[in-house]
């Protein structure tokens, strides 16, 4: 199976009831960093249809989740219509959010960054630097190989988010059986 890339890739996928990623759990490292010096805000990139967004909600979290494919964002919001605390959703592409101010507080993703070529992965890290406060956390969980066969590691991730971020921790990961890792990336302070 060829793995999804564009908007239109990930709608097809979206128009099935599963996808192969849903993985509903919520995972530790998310919970970890939502308890992390008391944030008040969150940007999720890459929502899909919204879980963990609405999981930071709940926690009394402002929160913003992108996502680029409009059935994902459509059925995010389906899915949160009854909740009494709501995620902002917006149909958008994380390489280009000149429709978010910020600042956030923090800011993660589960499985979006490793979709983009290298081209991709620098406007994501200036959107990212942008919108994210200084001293504020990125958490990012990425596969070790990327469908645009661009080299995912500690060492890559660390030169690709440099100068403006810190890579401060990476932990390898299973998640979904696959090799993969969590990363932890601090904003620069100014
Ligand atoms: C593997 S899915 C993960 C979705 C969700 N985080 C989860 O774990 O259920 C990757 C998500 O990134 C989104 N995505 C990929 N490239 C994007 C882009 N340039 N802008 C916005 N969303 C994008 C896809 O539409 C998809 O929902």
């Amino acid at each position: 199976m060829t793995a999804p890339t564009t908007s239109a890739d990930f709608d097809r996928a979206y128009r099935s009831p599963i996808t192969f990623w849903g993985d509903i759990r919520i995972p530790e490292e998310l919970q970890t960093l939502v308890r992390q010096g008391a944030p008040r805000s969150a940007l999720e990139l890459g929502c899909g249809v919204g879980r963990f967004s609405r999981y930071v909600a709940r926690q009394g979290l402002r929160v913003t989740g992108v996502d680029f494919s409009s059935v994902a964002i459509a059925k995010a919001r389906a899915g949160a219509a009854k909740d009494d605390v709501r995620p902002d959703f917006l149909e958008g592409d994380v390489t280009h959010l000149e429709a978010l101010s910020g600042p956030y507080d923090i800011a993660f993703d589960v499985g979006c960054f490793h979709c983009f070529d290298a081209q991709g992965q620098r406007a994501y890290v200036s959107e990212v630097s942008r919108l994210l406060k200084p001293g504020g956390t990125l958490l990012v969980w990425a596969l070790d190989s990327s469908p645009a066969d661009v080299p995912l590691s500690p060492a890559a991730l660390k030169d690709v988010f440099a100068p403006g971020f810190e890579l401060a921790d990476a932990r390898k990961s299973r998640r979904r059986l696959a090799a993969s890792h969590w990363y932890w990336m601090v904003r620069a302070s100014r």
